[in-house]
């Protein structure tokens, strides 16, 4: 299973330390959770990020994942792929032309992910399972890390796993993932999981990484 770290729990006042930090521990997905205070009520951060961590990426060699938790998100896009985004992820629940947007992603060259919060049905998605890289599963209620992963939502990781039917689309799990429910998150079929309390909290990030992956039952990697 491929790690995600989420910055939005990291120290912000050494961000490019910590992402560094993750990179050199093995991580090649960094996940950024963009936050407009209107689709869940927070707000984070937006494109200036993704353009400040583009030349730390590119000299890890790590993918920049960004999770966009906005309302409309036809309207940044562009400047998501401008500022350096690998892979673009929109909320279903946040447009109702979800096929033009993703069409919009693929059409600026980045690799398209859909997200579904924890009440919503895997049905939302059914029809633009082929036009996209990853499916993301909230396993939390969006908005703040930190929080408790939903058991329930695991079932529908199953689900859709068994619905993908190997097709080469990776399953993301986002909120809650630790070295406690890691495990269950890969049997259920997830291939990446997001972490953002479980890497950047009290202990040293390389331990925090190492942890999860034993979790998993995998060999600690280290680049
Ligand atoms: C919540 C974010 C998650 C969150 C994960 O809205 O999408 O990515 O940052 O943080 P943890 O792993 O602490 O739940
Ligand atoms: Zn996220």
């Amino acid at each position: 299973m491929r790690l995600a770290p989420s910055i939005l729990t990291a120290d912000f006042a050494r961000l490019g330390e910590q992402v560094a930090a993750v990179c050199a521990a093995g991580i090649d997905w960094i996940h950024l959770d963009v936050m407009d205070g209107r689709f869940v009520p927070n707000i984070s951060f937006g494109p200036l990020i993704v353009q400040a961590l583009r030349p730390l990426a590119d000299h890890y060699g790590a993918l920049l994942d960004t999770h966009l938790m906005i309302v409309e998100p036809e309207r940044y896009l562009t400047d998501f792929a401008t500022a350096g985004a690998d892979l673009i992820t929109i909320h279903a629940e946040a447009t109702p032309h979800l096929h033009r947007a993703v069409q919009m992603i693929r059409d600026l060259g980045k690799k398209a992910g859909v997200a579904i919060n924890p009440a919503t049905p895997l049905c939302m998605i059914e029809e633009v399972i082929d036009q996209v890289d990853l499916i993301l599963l909230m396993t939390v209620n969006p908005g703040f890390g930190g929080q408790t992963l939903i058991p329930s939502v695991l079932t529908k990781v199953h689900r859709l796993s068994t619905l993908l039917n190997n097709r080469p689309i990776d399953i993301m799990v986002d909120g809650g993932v630790n070295p406690s429910t890691i495990a269950a998150c890969a049997a259920a079929g997830a291939t990446v999981a997001v972490v953002g309390s479980a890497v950047f909290g009290n202990q040293p990030i390389a331990d925090a990484i190492a942890d999860l992956r034993s979790a998993l039952g995998e060999v600690p990697r280290v680049k």
